[in-house]
């Protein structure tokens, strides 16, 4: 196991776009550990594939502490509602935005085991897995935030 450099904005893999999973590898297996290990020592609430550097269609997403969600080729099937929250990402670091984006979100995804299996989330779940499938397609947050916080709004967030 392995804690990952993870990329930051400006550099070009980020806008790529990755590529399904056809076989959970052992080697497969082992970048869901090592993304896990990232995740946990950058304290996110999620990390795609890509933020490592490796161009396939995985994201974790642990908005609650312990409640690990690994997601291989994971596809949102059903979203409703909506929210305008803030929201950062371990790719573009100290910068904080307002997004706009759906209040409940069902992804359907495989498991490590290749198995089908449904996951929805509330709030900032949805977020999360939004967030995270939009790093598949070569977004960032920062895109289409509806607008980025001002250093005087972060230290308020903060107090
Ligand atoms: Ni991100």
């Amino acid at each position: 196991m392995a804690i990952l450099n993870i990329v930051k904005e400006g550099d070009p893999i980020l806008r790529k776009t990755s590529r399904r999973v056809d076989e959970i590898t052992p080697r497969i297996i082992r970048l869901l550990d090592d993304m896990r290990d990232t995740l946990h020592d950058a304290e996110g609430a999620g990390l795609a594939a890509v933020q490592v550097g490796v161009l396939r269609r995985i994201v974790l997403v642990e908005t609650e502490p312990g409640e690990l969600i690994e997601l291989i080729n994971p596809v949102i099937i059903e979203s409703s509602g909506h929210q305008e929250e803030v929201e950062g990402c371990l790719s573009v670091p100290d910068v904080w935005g307002i997004t706009s984006r759906p209040e409940s979100v069902t992804v359907r995804a495989l498991n490590r085991k290749g198995e089908i299996f449904t996951v929805s989330g509330n709030g900032l779940k949805a977020r999360a897995f939004c967030h995270e499938l939009d790093h598949l397609e070569g977004k960032l947050f920062t895109d289409d935030a509806l607008r980025i916080l001002t250093a005087e709004e972060l230290k308020e967030q903060i107090d």
